[in-house]
């Protein structure tokens, strides 16, 4: 069992986390104008917070992640709330042949540090949207690894904008832009800290 499979029962009880993908799907609605009609694909999507608000703004959404936890929590509010146009998927994007098909939307929260390959994770993204299609991706900026704290050593400590942008320029991604949609507040072993998330848009050729 994975640390998220043991987190996913109570993830949603934590209100900053139910807040934070709000803010995002938010600023994803105000930076990209032409949402409606792409099928999207969220990576990592978790208990589906992002994707739950992103649903009604888009035409499909296809909510991927690798925690059989995470899906089987995605999978009952899925049917719960009876939506159409929501499919929870068990797949890694990152790795392995990729699928047929492709997406007018690929998103993602909190996930890209998880990934070892960023530039390599980028490409295939990259490669899974449609000509023209987007990429909306939130992460924390560069931060000092207090917000994992020590004991976490298998993932990235944020990220520098301009080094993302360069790797989004030689992915094939164009038209960047970031924002700042969410700041998570965070007691660490030094005191309270504040840990920026940003948002970046970008792309794909057409
Ligand atoms: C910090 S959680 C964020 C969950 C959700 N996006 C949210 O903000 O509530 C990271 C999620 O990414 C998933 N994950 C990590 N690496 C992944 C990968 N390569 N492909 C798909 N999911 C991945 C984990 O299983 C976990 O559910």
């Amino acid at each position: 069992m994975s640390e998220f499979d043991r987190k996913a029962a109570t993830w949603d009880q934590d209100a900053a986390k139910v807040a934070r993908a709000e803010r995002v799907a938010e600023a994803i609605r105000d930076m990209v104008a032409d949402l409606a009609g792409r099928h999207a694909l969220e990576v990592g999507c978790g208990t589906g917070l992002l994707g739950f608000a992103l649903r009604p703004h888009v035409a499909r959404i296809t909510l991927a992640d690798t925690s059989a936890g995470m899906l089987e929590v995605l999978r009952q509010k899925i049917a719960n709330a009876g939506f159409q146009g929501m499919e929870a998927l068990q797949h890694d994007f990152t790795q392995g042949p990729l699928p047929e098909a492709r997406y007018g939307l690929v998103c993602s929260l909190m996930v890209l540090h998880h990934i070892p390959d960023t530039e390599a994770a980028l490409r295939r993204f990259h490669d899974i949207l449609e000509p023209d299609g987007l990429l909306c991706m939130a992460d924390l900026d560069s931060e000092d690894g207090s917000f994992h704290g020590a004991d976490v050593t298998d993932v990235h400590l944020g990220f520098d904008r301009e080094a993302l942008r360069a790797q989004l320029q030689r992915a094939g991604f164009q038209d960047i832009r970031f924002r700042t949609p969410f700041v998570i507040a965070r007691e660490t072993g030094q005191g309270p800290r504040q840990y920026p998330v940003f948002l970046v848009a970008a792309r794909r050729s057409a």
